[in-house]
């Protein structure tokens, strides 16, 4: 079965304590994960260290970064590369959240570097795509989310673009409640996944990993991972709080 994926993104939020507290509370719940499943925890920067050493004993558990530079390394002030990620022993990263588009100005083409120098280096990423309201109202989010691939990820060799998990998230649905139903998810999962196959072959595309995100919590979970194309979720808000994520965890296929 397709790697499934409980992916917790903290964004800006919690103090060291605070995140401490948070990820004691969720590992002292067992999940008996399978050896398809995993629980990605994407942890601000200060934290990562804390948060590696945490869950180096837990099963299938994993520390993400919410973002990377696309340079080896150098003048730029503020930036953390790859390598030194992975000096901490973090191997998966968010890459591209509509946050990171969006304040940060972030494009398809400059996402498509930060892919390149992940991929070369064995770093997991975690690339979202997604689209704005007016898209969704005008009917075009297939088209809109296909261009996003095709900028950032198609000039991947096949071997690279497995690597890589997509998370969807609309962004009319981040931190709104305002959930995409179990059939908007699957229809544009179905979508991303006929787009892959166009690009790779169906083989490679039925091996890519694709999550959800948008106002997943415990309650909507089992419903949304029960669409034969939703591989998981990337949670925000629900997942700064221990039993939500939990149960989140264990609504994974
Ligand atoms: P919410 O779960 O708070 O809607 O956030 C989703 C998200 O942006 C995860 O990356």
């Amino acid at each position: 079965m397709r790697a499934q994926i409980a992916a917790a993104n903290w964004k800006m939020n919690l103090t060291l304590k605070q995140g401490e507290e948070l990820l004691d509370a969720i590992i002292s719940q067992p999940t008996q994960l399978q050896s398809h499943q995993s629980a990605v925890f994407a942890i601000p920067f200060p934290y990562l260290t804390m948060a590696q050493q945490k869950l180096s004993g837990k099963y299938q558990y994993f520390v993400a970064a919410q973002n990377c530079h696309n340079k080896k390394s150098g003048a730029y002030t503020g930036e953390t590369s790859v390598e030194m990620l992975q000096s901490l022993g973090v191997n998966y990263v968010v890459l591209g959240h509509s946050e990171r588009r969006e304040y940060f100005l972030e494009s398809n083409q400059f996402l498509a570097e930060k892919l390149d120098i992940c991929l070369a280096n064995g770093m997991h990423p975690i690339f979202c795509c997604g689209e704005p309201l007016q898209i969704r109202e005008a009917n075009t989010q297939n088209e809109f989310v296909a261009k996003q691939l095709e900028e950032s990820l198609y000039h991947l060799s096949a071997d690279e673009v497995q690597k890589v998990v997509i998370a969807y998230e609309p962004i009319w649905a981040i931190g709104t409640g305002k959930t995409a139903s179990s059939a908007q998810a699957q229809e544009m999962h179905a979508s991303i996944r006929s787009s892959l196959a166009g690009k790779y072959g169906d083989e490679v595309a039925a091996k890519i990993s694709i999550l959800y995100g948008g106002s997943v919590k415990a309650a909507n979970a089992v419903e949304l991972f029960a669409q034969p194309d939703v591989d998981g979720g990337l949670v925000g808000g629900a997942s700064l709080l221990a039993d939500e994520f939990v149960a989140i965890i264990k609504a994974l296929k």
